[in-house]
């Protein structure tokens, strides 16, 4: 579908819309293969706006030249069903060249925040990432656009990119959605061996053992909060770990000593590969 032919569509549809209290268009970003986690932001879409926007576009320029950009799961047929029944109302799906006619010459780029984390092991990632919403927010422009916080740090950069580029839409955060075991859905998960998935469920294991960890501790050092975490990965033979961080939040940047009482958001967020597959997850404690 080419962008002039989403223009004219999403025109068409928002001069058919009446006065209301929702958000005209919402806009749900993905690189399809889509699961409940994508499916709970087009719900959070679908409740807060009138025209809800969905784009699968595998992004090629968010990939390592050493990375999965060409075992990526891919499924269009399956996803625009689920699409239609989910209650989506136009969805973009962009052909590579339709993004990239020619060699980039433009891209966005958010310092500082995108040289941790995902950021430290995936140096081109979040260039690929902000020059690529930048594009599809200029193509959709949506007045609320909804991330997950399974990717956390990107939802940090993309608001950072939004407020220091003036663009004039909402971020949405929205929760992450688990597996009934605990494992965060991703589109990855399929990759998984029988084994590998059993141990994978050390992750979310691990964040349930940092919030009960701080439960305990009034005051520590994030560094100790880490050991904790990273012993539990420890425990899966099949684990591993590409990082463990405690960081500030959205900030990310190293905490200070945590003290009882004084107010603080932190991020424990981990990337752990087993075999082939780099699973990433992450939880957010406001203490204080
Ligand atoms: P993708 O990995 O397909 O994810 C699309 C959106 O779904 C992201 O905002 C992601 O955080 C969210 N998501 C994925 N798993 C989730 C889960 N278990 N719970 C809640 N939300 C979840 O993220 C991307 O695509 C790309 O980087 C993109 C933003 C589309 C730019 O190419």
């Amino acid at each position: 579908q080419s962008v002039a032919l989403l223009r004219s569509t999403l025109q068409q549809k928002k001069s058919g819309i009446g006065a209301s209290l929702k958000a005209p268009v919402g806009f749900v970003p993905t690189m399809g293969y889509l699961h409940e986690g994508h499916l709970s932001l087009i719900k959070a879409a679908r409740e807060a706006s009138e025209i809800v926007v969905l784009s699968i576009f595998v992004n090629p320029l968010q990939f390592g030249p050493t990375e999965d950009l060409d075992r990526y799961p891919r499924d269009t047929e399956r996803d625009l069903k689920l699409a239609e029944e989910a209650g989506v109302d136009i969805v973009f799906l962009p052909q590579v060249e339709e993004m990239y006619p020619g060699p980039v010459k433009t891209t966005v780029s958010v310092s500082g925040i995108t040289s941790v984390l995902c950021g430290a092991s995936r140096p081109v990632h979040f260039d690929g990432v902000t020059t690529v919403v930048a594009k599809l927010l200029n193509i959709v422009q949506p007045d609320k656009a909804f991330f997950g916080l399974k990717d956390a740090q990107q939802v940090a950069v993309v608001s950072q990119m939004v407020q220091d580029l003036n663009m004039n839409v909402d971020i949405v955060a929205c929760p992450i959605l688990r597996e009934e075991d605990g494992l965060a859905m991703s589109s990855r998960n399929v990759f998984l061996s029988k084994d590998e998935r059993e141990q994978a469920l050390v992750l979310s294991r691990s964040l349930k053992a940092a919030e009960a960890w701080v439960r305990e501790h009034a005051s520590f050092r994030a560094e100790d909060l880490r050991g904790a975490v990273k012993a539990v990965i420890e425990e899966a033979p099949l684990a591993d770990i590409d990082y463990v961080e405690v960081l500030t939040y959205p900030q990310l940047e190293q905490p200070e000593a945590v003290e009882a009482g004084v107010p603080v958001r932190l991020i424990v967020a981990l990337a752990v590969k087993f075999g082939a597959t780099r699973l990433i997850d992450n939880t957010i404690l406001t203490l204080g």
